[in-house]
């Protein structure tokens, strides 16, 4: 038996100010979905704006129901939305934040949950590009990752069904 270990690149900056202009209009459209959340019960509200390939922006917020399970989080509700009505296009980037009425100075970099980086993973998988992931704080610091592989290691993909079913 071997020790093994694995490596993740990410680039971290203090002000998303930092960023291109693109990617400035993309926290701007996650902060702002986020303010449109609908999330009574956890009173957590999560924003993300996808970048698709023909430059438009989609945006999506996390959206909570009584019973529970029934309801999705951000990513999801903006990937699917663009996963339904533009197949064709691609999503080249995914920005991510969050803000708790629980806890004003809520200022961490939210970490999307394990079900949101399959379906990003997906995402990727099926339109053969990266998604770039940006997450970032109220504060306005945050992390890039280059690809979802750097968030979702050893994960369960087509291939792995495919070569379990044959
Ligand atoms: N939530 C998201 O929208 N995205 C995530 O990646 C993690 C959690 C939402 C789901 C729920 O509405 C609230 O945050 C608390 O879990």
């Amino acid at each position: 038996m071997k020790k093994k270990s694995i490596c993740i690149h990410y680039q971290y900056f203090e002000s998303y100010h930092e960023l291109d202009t693109q990617n400035i209009e993309l926290i701007d459209a996650a902060r702002s979905a986020m303010q449109r959340a609908y999330s009574p019960y956890s009173e957590f509200s999560v924003g993300a704006a996808l970048r698709m390939d023909d430059q438009t922006i989609i945006e999506g917020n996390n959206q909570e129901n009584a019973a529970y399970p029934s309801g999705l989080c951000a990513e999801r509700v903006a990937l699917f939305y663009a996963g339904a009505q533009f197949p064709g296009k691609k999503v080249t980037t995914v920005a991510v934040i969050a803000s708790s009425l629980k806890d004003a100075d809520f200022s961490e970099i939210v970490s999307p949950c394990g079900a949101c980086r399959q379906v990003m993973l997906e995402t990727q998988n099926r339109q053969h590009h990266h998604l770039k992931i940006i997450l970032v704080s109220l504060k306005g610091n945050g992390i890039i990752f280059d690809s979802v592989e750097d968030i979702m290691p050893f994960s369960f993909n087509l291939t792995s069904l495919l070569s379990h079913n044959s």
